[in-house]
């Protein structure tokens, strides 16, 4: 039910119509989108309009006018009057009303978010399956190659006046383009009632704008992402083509364990056959009753592999390398592990390949649409978030006869992705701080990698301190001991106890010793999971104290050299033959005995020489980030006090060392 303008004293509808950027709060504007507006004609650039259609209240209808939801349906469009063609297109639009889309013909939404997609605070759209516009000389002005219309409908929420259900702006997001302030139109919607409701800006090509020279100019130059796949044609028929994908993690932090990944074939296509992975689900009945079997009328659908729009993809065990069918190319069947870079360069890059069938009208050996939506996921790592696949200039390889020759892929796509920080309450893992000075340790923060609804607990109260040793034994086993600490130093107790980390990997890092010359901490990681980490990696951040960086006893460490914050991190990793974190177990006498954790420990020393007036006490001795397996570990909101008489340890370098080989020689004996 479209719900109407209220009928306004005359007077007051005159003063709407006279008054510039007075808006109508509701709308029922159901005929359709408005001309295109003059200024296009004298536009030589890109020419965006964003219209909107209409929008009816949804259930359930309240009073409260910001809280009510109302269904839109919006258009824009997408000109280019250029005298060149305007390549991968995409385009910013700056929603500004809790806008969740449901659907958007003609584009994908950039980072392949899937819908709904809540979009409150703007979004960008990139074509799909229209991603170049042509100009309109090679076309003799043919709208439907120079144009693109995006239809979109979606959800918002409630407009008072005088805000306008529109976004506040749109530009165009291809580099070397600039687009000017946006230009806001009313129109007449009900009568004499004026509203905003199409808003358009003509971007030009910046004059001053060098491009990247490195590819032809007919593909976009191949990205930096944290993780990408390359989508390479290697062979095609008119009904099917292979094609061969690379994943390559490219930061030294990157990591996937397990990894899976699902895509959406946005055309019917199917997966025939692979080579160096599988899909999870192998069956070929979901073709059987889609297109698929009314076009391949003959077809032995018992051999297809798969035939879902998102398939889930997951690698090879490694025993599979060398299986003539299956198996037998180079980096793959690797179980689905990855490491970064820097860790070993082999076991960055995953390769498969698959062998896809297409769909009328795409049955031609050229016409290729590659899949859409990217994820890929892996067990206790980083999320990562991707972009739409767009072409690149075909990927050169070296030729399999060994001969110098290269081959050249027939097409070439990139997908880039990136990992993306956890949210709060969303992590993996936690950090608890400790000190010499101060013999309370300060746990890892309540829900800091999520709780779930139950109301037995405070999902906000602060952690409550802890004896050390209740590092040591499992949450259901640490709140005993964390309130006869309460009550042995006289901490406030709450009523209703906060809630444990829930975190599958905690790290503790305790400040050791604090001496003229230098301090030394030690690190402490434990697995609360039943599963075993091998080739297990953490990184630091230490803004302040990394230059005094010396050395880390038991662990193998590496200062890391890159862009940011990457240049004041150093990475840890088990020595050769510590490599494994192992899963947590029973304890010796399980009756009576807690869980153990999996453990792995090491000193770490620093000197001040190179980072004076450094105060380690007020902060400068704790990491800025952690990192385990690649994922950011929440980190505790405050750092262990002390008290000034405690600032300095009088322990030597000598005993610190000491202290190293005992740790050492403890984990040997484990
Ligand atoms: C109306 O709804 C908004 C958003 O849901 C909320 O912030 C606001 O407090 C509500 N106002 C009243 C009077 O209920
Ligand atoms: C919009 O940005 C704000 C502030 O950065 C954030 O809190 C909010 O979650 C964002 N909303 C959406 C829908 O992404
Ligand atoms: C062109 O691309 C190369 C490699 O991707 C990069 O090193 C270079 O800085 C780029 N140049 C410009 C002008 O963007
Ligand atoms: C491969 O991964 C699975 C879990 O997905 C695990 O059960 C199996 O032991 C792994 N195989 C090897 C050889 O690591
Ligand atoms: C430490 O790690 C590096 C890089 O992964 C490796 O080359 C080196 O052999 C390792 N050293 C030891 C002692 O394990
Ligand atoms: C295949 O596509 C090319 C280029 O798009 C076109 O020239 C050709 O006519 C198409 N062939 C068929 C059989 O549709
Ligand atoms: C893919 O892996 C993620 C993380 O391990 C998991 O949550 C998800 O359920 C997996 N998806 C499938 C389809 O197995
Ligand atoms: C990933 O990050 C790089 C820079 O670090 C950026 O240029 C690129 O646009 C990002 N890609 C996505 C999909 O977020
Ligand atoms: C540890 O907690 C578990 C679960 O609450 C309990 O069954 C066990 O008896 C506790 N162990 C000790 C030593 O307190
Ligand atoms: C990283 O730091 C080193 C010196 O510590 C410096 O030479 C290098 O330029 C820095 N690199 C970047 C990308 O900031
Ligand atoms: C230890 O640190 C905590 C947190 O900063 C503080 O509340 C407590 O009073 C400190 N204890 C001592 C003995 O300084």
């Amino acid at each position: 039910m479209p719900a109407r303008i209220p009928v306004l004293p005359v007077a007051a509808l005159f003063f709407l119509c006279l008054a510039a950027g007075v808006r109508a709060q509701d709308y029922d504007n159901d005929e359709a989108i408005q001309p295109p507006p003059k200024a296009q004609d004298s536009c030589n650039g890109v020419f965006l309009t964003y219209n909107f259609i209409s929008r009816t209240k949804e259930f359930p209808h309240v009073k409260n006018t910001s809280a009510q939801s109302w269904a839109f349906k919006a258009q824009a469009t997408i000109l280019n009057t250029m005298m060149y063609e305007l390549e991968d297109w995409s385009i910013f639009i700056g929603f500004q009303h809790q806008e969740i889309l449901v659907s958007v013909g003609g584009a994908v939404i950039t980072d392949g978010t899937d819908f709904p997609a809540h979009v409150g605070n703007g979004t960008t759209l990139s074509g799909y399956p229209q991603t170049d516009l042509l100009t309109s000389i090679e076309t003799a002005g043919d709208m439907s190659q120079i144009q693109v219309v995006v239809d979109i409908t979606g959800t918002q929420f409630g407009v008072k006046a005088p805000d306008t259900p529109m976004p506040h702006t749109i530009k165009l997001e291809n580099p070397g383009y600039k687009c000017p302030a946006v230009t806001k139109k009313s129109h007449v919607v009900v009568v004499v009632v004026v509203a905003e409701t199409q808003m358009f800006v003509c971007c030009v090509k910046d004059p001053k704008f060098k491009p990247n020279k490195t590819d032809t100019h007919h593909f976009l130059p191949r990205r930096y992402g944290d993780l990408t796949f390359a989508y390479d044609v290697l062979q095609s028929y008119d009904s099917n083509y292979m094609a061969q994908v690379t994943i390559d993690i490219h930061s030294p932090l990157g990591r996937l364990d397990n990894w899976n990944l699902t895509w959406e074939w946005k055309r019917g296509e199917f997966i025939y056959n692979m080579r160096g992975a599988y899909t999870l689900r192998k069956d070929g009945s979901d073709c059987l009753y889609g297109k698929a079997a009314k076009y391949y009328q003959d077809f032995d659908f018992s051999k297809v592999m798969n035939c879902e729009t998102k398939p889930t993809i997951v690698d090879l065990p490694p025993e599979r390398s060398k299986d003539k069918d299956i198996g037998n190319l180079p980096y793959c069947c690797k179980n689905g592990t990855l490491l970064p870079p820097i860790m070993d360069p082999p076991q960055s890059k995953a390769i498969f390949q698959v062998q896809v069938y297409k769909l009328p009208p795409d049955l031609n050996r050229t016409a290729f649409y590659p899949p859409t939506n990217w994820k890929i996921h892996g067990v206790l790592n980083a999320d990562y978030v991707c972009g739409p696949p767009f072409r690149v200039s075909p990927m050169k390889f070296p030729d399999p006869s060994g001969l110098m020759s290269e081959s050249e892929a027939i097409a070439s796509w990139q997908v880039v992705c990136n990992v993306t920080r956890p949210k709060k309450h969303a992590s993996r893992c936690c950090v608890s701080y400790s000190a010499f000075y101060n013999d309370s340790v300060i746990p890892c923060d309540t829900c800091a990698c999520g709780c779930d609804d139950s109301k037995s607990c405070n999902h906000d109260g602060r952690a409550l301190l802890l004896p050390p040793e209740a590092l040591l034994v499992p949450t259901e086993n640490r709140t005993a001991k964390a309130k006869a600490w309460a009550k042995i130093k006289h901490y406030h107790l709450p009523q209703q106890l906060p809630c444990p980390d829930n975190c599958g990997v905690s790290i503790n890092w305790h400040i050791m010793s604090n001496f003229g010359k230098g301090w030394t901490a030690r690190i402490t990681l434990f697995n609360w999971e039943d599963y075993n980490f091998k080739d297990w990696f953490v990184a630091l951040e230490m803004d302040k104290a990394y230059l005094g960086y010396e050395k880390a006893y038991s662990f193998n460490s590496t200062k890391l050299i890159g862009p940011g914050a990457i240049n004041k991190t150093f990475f840890l990793q088990g020595l050769e033959g510590l490599n494994y974190l192992i899963s947590e177990a029973e304890g010796k006498n399980p009756e009576t005995d807690p869980r153990v954790p999996g453990k792995q420990q090491s000193v770490i020393s620093f000197t001040k020489k190179e980072t004076p007036g450094i105060d380690i006490v007020k902060g400068g001795g704790f990491p800025t980030r952690v990192y385990f397996n690649g994922e950011e570990c929440a980190l505790p909101e405050r750092i262990p006090r002390a008290f000034a008489v405690h600032q300095h340890s009088t322990v030597s370098p000598l005993v610190v060392m000491l202290l190293a080989a005992v740790v050492a020689l403890i984990l040997i004996l484990d």
